[in-house]
């Protein structure tokens, strides 16, 4: 039986081991550029014993990003910065992985630790964020600006280039943002898209924006490294996109050449009733996983390793993701080897703690 410490091939990429760092914006950047935070935050996790270490929802374009002070790909000179950290993160024996993001009608906000409100129209130098429809994701939120069909196609350029710049970098394992009502997320939703071209309407024309993104990034990313979609499985809210919705948009992920499905929810609805507890997510992993036949990555609020080894064990999901729990403990994936009395990947330089 697969348990936890058992490693995970796709195609050339073997993770140590079934844990993977689950992205999280640390909005701690100037114009996009990764700096001496990000490489610590992220060489520490990878110290700690995870098998997978993904760097944060990275703007694809400077509109793009969620605040002024989130990491960005759009542009070539970001490259070494980012190469810092695959470089960091591989020599602790992790695969670095990125989340390729555009934020789009949620763009310009605050850092949560400043306000929970987005910049005011007077601050926002005129950056606008960007939806399939003009409606906003809040009364908070300003009106975004309705996408013509041109405008698609350069944002899907944009993630086709972060693509080629995150190979480049040195990421072995990419993860296209399609989750929590950012733009991907807004276009499928249909309490967020009320189109009536080819990208909205219709099941088929509300995931044709993340289909065709996808066709972008494919001839872009080698066929032997893993590439990944994060989505929002349910808006959790009438009306709006289901679990069912999402093993049908698995399958066609997996036709155009999708290796994960990294299974998370909500974000495109401010005031959505989510049932939080342990492992909330888990029946849209497993729906997935047994609905589309593809891998899946399991994340929220898994934070014990019995937890997580019993996830893999029951074959809900091929990994576990954590977000929070790692940034309690960097250790948990050594912890959670003494725990389950297997072999740690300790660094030998710590050996004498553990
Ligand atoms: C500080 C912080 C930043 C986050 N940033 C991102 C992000 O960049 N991309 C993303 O898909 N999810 C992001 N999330 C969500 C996490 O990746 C994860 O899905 C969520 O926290 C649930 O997992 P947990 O219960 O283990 O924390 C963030 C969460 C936190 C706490």
């Amino acid at each position: 039986m697969t348990d936890l410490f058992e490693p995970l091939s796709i195609h050339a990429i073997t993770l140590r081991n079934r844990i993977g760092v689950s992205p999280m914006c640390m909005y701690s950047y100037s114009d996009g550029f990764s700096n001496d935070w990000q490489v610590t935050h992220l060489g520490a996790r990878a110290a700690g014993g995870a098998g997978l270490v993904i760097a944060e929802a990275t703007a694809v374009e400077p509109r793009g990003r969620i605040t002024a002070h989130d990491v960005g790909i759009w542009s070539d000179a970001h490259i070494d910065g980012h190469r810092r950290v695959t470089r960091v993160i591989k020599a602790s024996g992790a695969v670095a992985g990125i989340q390729i993001a555009h934020a789009g009608r949620k763009a310009g906000s605050r850092r949560p630790w400043e306000s929970p409100k987005p910049v005011g129209q007077e601050e926002s130098h005129g950056w606008q964020g960007l939806g399939p429809s003009p409606i906003a994701f809040s009364q908070d939120y300003a009106v975004p600006h309705e996408m013509s069909v041109q405008e698609i196609k350069e944002v899907q350029n944009a993630f086709c280039a972060a693509a080629q710049r995150a190979l480049a970098a040195g990421f072995e394992w990419l993860e296209l943002h399609a989750a929590h009502g950012y733009l991907i997320h807004s276009f499928y939703s249909p309490l967020s898209n009320q189109r009536t071209d080819e990208y909205g309407g219709s099941f088929e024309n509300r995931i044709r924006f993340l289909l065709e993104t996808i066709r972008a990034i494919r001839p872009v990313w080698p066929e032997q490294l893993p590439l990944t979609v994060r989505i929002s499985g349910t808006d959790w809210q009438e009306g709006g996109w289901t679990v069912d919705e999402s093993v049908r948009l698995a399958r066609h992920l997996k036709t155009e050449g999708v290796d994960l499905i990294d299974c998370s929810s909500g974000g495109g609805v401010a005031q959505a009733r989510i049932p939080f507890g342990p492992g909330y997510q888990l029946p849209i992993s497993e729906a997935i996983r047994s609905g589309a036949e593809i891998l899946t990555a399991a994340v929220g609020l898994i934070t014990l390793p019995a937890q997580a080894d019993e996830i893999i064990r029951q074959g809900q999901a091929d990994l576990v993701l954590l977000g929070r729990e790692l940034l309690r403990d960097p250790y948990w994936p050594l912890h959670a080897a003494q725990v389950l009395k297997q072999p740690a990947p300790i660094p030998p330089q710590y050996l004498r703690a553990f």
